[in-house]
């Protein structure tokens, strides 16, 4: 048994302007609560953190929105996000909220004593004003015109008509203020800026944990750091916050990401007080182990901003263990968005597949996004619920426990002599639980949950292999050796299943009529005695028929239609590109010269083009589409900067500007107009 440490795990405080969906589950709060279970049953002492990120200026916007407070807006969504996470068996040992008073006054503090070390920077720049409501402008409150293109009412960032980005709202022409339509002011603000120790955190980071944080960690880190990290202000000009605490801060809030991550320890404080423990070896003790688990979107926040803001305090709190931040999840391949609706709402899910949150925990663990992004497909989901959760665990632990309660009145029997095969399954049963733990430990949990399953794998096996239903004609000692080790294959899935599938593991406890045990007894105790009696099992998985995942997939698709989309058939948008990216394509008009078949290539015709630049081979496989001496004198649009390819012994210098029609058949992009050859496309 390992010495027990006391541990403080977080996991991300959601924001409350919406309920939340898959990704959230598969890539923070599923992983949270592997772990934080698992170090439980290790006999570690774990303060497992959470609560509602309330602040911001997008809650204030939903909130104009919807002509109601922003207080409502967080009540509303506090309320369905906590209620989603314990119903999905989350085992927060608090989740609270940054409206908490608690909340405000640590943060307040916090802020407070930097400010009185004199760490920030204090800089007053100029910023947009309305001066009918009396208030500064975030950037989301403003609105302007392109000052590339004249593209009207576009946000700061980038404009969707020309491309360019726009870094900040002072850039926009004819500026204005969205909530009262009026002109705003340039005025002069305060703020607080935090500086940063590049060489403390590049040290700490890059050197200290090179070799034990996730490489998608450092390497986001080390491009933050390489870039140069200034200043960030910490204090907005906005009435929704946390009050700044000094004097000359009137109408000014902490940045909502100065508070939230210091929801961790108000959190931490608020349990304490309930539990009667003291909250401060949870952080502030070079004992204890502090894990953050995140998205990929707040690495910044938590690897470099929080900690710095940790070691700046003068009370002594410790730095963060580990930041085992994972990617995204998609949806059918697909980014998930909020906005757009394309998601799996946990509270939806709950409300359609009813006592089924293992199933969901399962397929997300799975396909948790540990490395690189990764998707989530209604058909997988199926296919892991049927073949592997009904046809692998459920099926063996259905056959073992009705077989027991059928030959021996649910009364464990007294094994005879062991096979080989038998020591090797009880033996393998005894190396699981560090062979799964060393997985969870090191953030590795697809690997962790796919060894859990290769147990239950071998118990199939094994099972079927033996086949006790037919042995029991002829041997009966045998049987009761055959089921006794099957018996304790099935026991130690009910233990080891806890952190992954806890509703499962509470069903198999209670058909071994068992008790969970610690996870070092797992491989150290007789599983399941001789002479013990289980209860009657009842099923454990259901099969998932087509039309429920279809109906899914159409409710997905429904939504699509309500986004507006006004071909249902379109490919997704591809990933975002830069203003720059697409400036490096060259595109022209040119002119077909000739046109003709490949030899011994059915799809492909090798044209000349005239690009005003110079007279090329292209070679394109449209040739089922059209005929060769149809397209002479055609204008075409022609990438003309693709890197030459050979195709079929022709080098193709270029490519044509083609689309797909109902048909099937494809059609050029072509000019509405004549157009001199070589005229840049863009
Ligand atoms: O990205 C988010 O959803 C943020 N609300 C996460 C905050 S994490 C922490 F700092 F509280
Ligand atoms: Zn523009």
């Amino acid at each position: 048994m390992n010495q027990s440490k006391r541990y403080t795990v977080t996991a991300a405080l959601p924001y409350t302007n919406g309920p939340v969906h898959i990704g959230h589950l598969a890539g923070v709060y599923i992983p949270a609560d592997i772990y934080a279970r698992y170090l439980r049953l290790k006999g570690h002492d774990v303060a497992f953190m959470c609560g509602s990120d309330e602040h911001g200026v997008p809650i204030t916007l939903k909130a104009k929105n919807e002509g109601v407070t922003p207080q409502e807006i967080v009540d509303k969504y506090h309320e369905i996000i906590k209620k989603s996470f314990a119903d999905f068996g989350i085992s927060f040992d608090n989740y609270s909220r940054t409206s908490a008073s608690i909340h405000h006054e640590t943060a307040a503090d916090f802020f407070k004593d930097l400010y009185d070390q004199d760490v920030f920077e204090e800089q007053v720049s100029e910023q947009f004003y309305d001066e009918a409501e009396e208030q500064f402008l975030a950037d989301r409150y403003l609105t302007g015109n392109c000052p590339n293109c004249g593209n009207e009412d576009i946000y700061r960032d980038q404009c969707e008509n020309c491309g360019i980005t726009i870094q900040s709202p002072k850039d926009l022409l004819n500026v204005r203020s969205t909530i009262t339509g009026n002109i705003p002011v340039l005025k002069e603000t305060k703020h607080w800026y935090l500086p940063f120790d590049e060489t403390f955190l590049s040290n700490w980071i890059l050197k200290d944990h090179q070799n034990d944080w996730k490489s998608n960690v450092l390497g986001q880190v080390k491009s933050w750091i390489d870039a140069g990290l200034r200043p960030r202000a910490v204090t907005r000009d906005l009435d929704w916050g946390i009050k700044v605490p000094v004097e000359g801060a009137e109408g000014k809030v902490l940045y909502v990401w100065f508070d939230a991550p210091i929801g961790y320890i108000s959190a931490t404080k608020e349990w304490a007080e309930r539990e009667g423990k003291d909250w401060k070896p949870y952080w502030q003790n070079n004992e204890s182990e502090l894990v953050h688990f995140i998205g990929k979107d707040n690495i910044v926040f938590h690897c470099l901003i929080f900690p710095q803001m940790l070691k700046y305090h003068s009370e002594n709190y410790h730095l963060p263990t580990n930041v085992p931040a994972n990617e995204f999840l998609n949806l059918e391949n697909d980014k998930i968005s909020t906005s757009k609706n394309w998601a799996v709402w946990l509270h939806e899910y709950l409300e359609e597949f009813k006592g089924q949150q293992d199933v969901l925990r399962y397929t997300l663990t799975t396909n948790m996004p540990e490395t690189k992004d990764n998707n989530f497909t209604w058909k997988d989901f199926q296919t892991k619920n049927n073949s592997e959760l009904v046809n692998t665990l459920g099926n063996f632990i259905n056959r073992i426990l009705v077989l027991t309660n059928k030959y021996y009145d649910g009364i464990v029997p007294s094994p005879d002599d062991f096979s080989d095969y038998d020591k090797e399954v009880l033996n393998a049963i005894k190396e699981y639980p560090q062979k799964i733990g060393k997985n969870i430990e090191t953030y590795h949990f697809r690997d962790a949950l796919s060894d859990f399953m290769k147990l239950a794998h071998l118990g199939n096996k094994y099972l079927a292999d033996e086949e006790p239903w037919k042995v029991i004609k002829i041997d009966e000692n045998r049987t009761k050796t055959i089921m006794y080790v099957g018996l304790q294959v099935a026991t130690a899935l009910a233990q080891l299943a806890e952190p992954f599938l806890p509703y499962t593991a509470v069903k198999l406890q209670s058909f071994l009529n068992i008790q969970s045990i610690s996870w070092d007894e797992i491989e150290s105790v007789e599983l399941l005695p001789t002479g013990h009696t289980i209860n009657k099992p009842e099923l454990l998985f259901s099969r998932i028929d087509d039309d429920v995942i279809d109906a899914q997939i159409q409710k997905l698709e429904d939504s699509k239609t309500e986004n507006k989309m006004t071909n249902p058939n379109a490919k997704p948008q591809k990933e975002e590109c830069t203003f720059d990216d697409f400036q490096k394509i060259d595109l022209r008009v040119g002119t077909i010269l000739e046109a003709k078949k490949v030899k011994k290539a059915d799809r492909l015709l090798e044209f000349q083009v005239d690009t005003g630049i110079d007279v090329r081979t292209i070679v394109s496989g449209v040739a089922e589409s059209f005929s060769p001496d149809d397209l002479i004198g055609k204008q075409v649009m022609v990438l003309v900067n693709l890197a030459p390819r050979k195709i079929k012994g022709i080098v193709s210098q270029g490519m044509l500007l083609l689309t797909d029609k109902e048909d099937g058949k494809l059609s050029f992009v072509t000019p509405d107009d004549t157009i001199k050859n070589g005229e840049i496309i863009g």
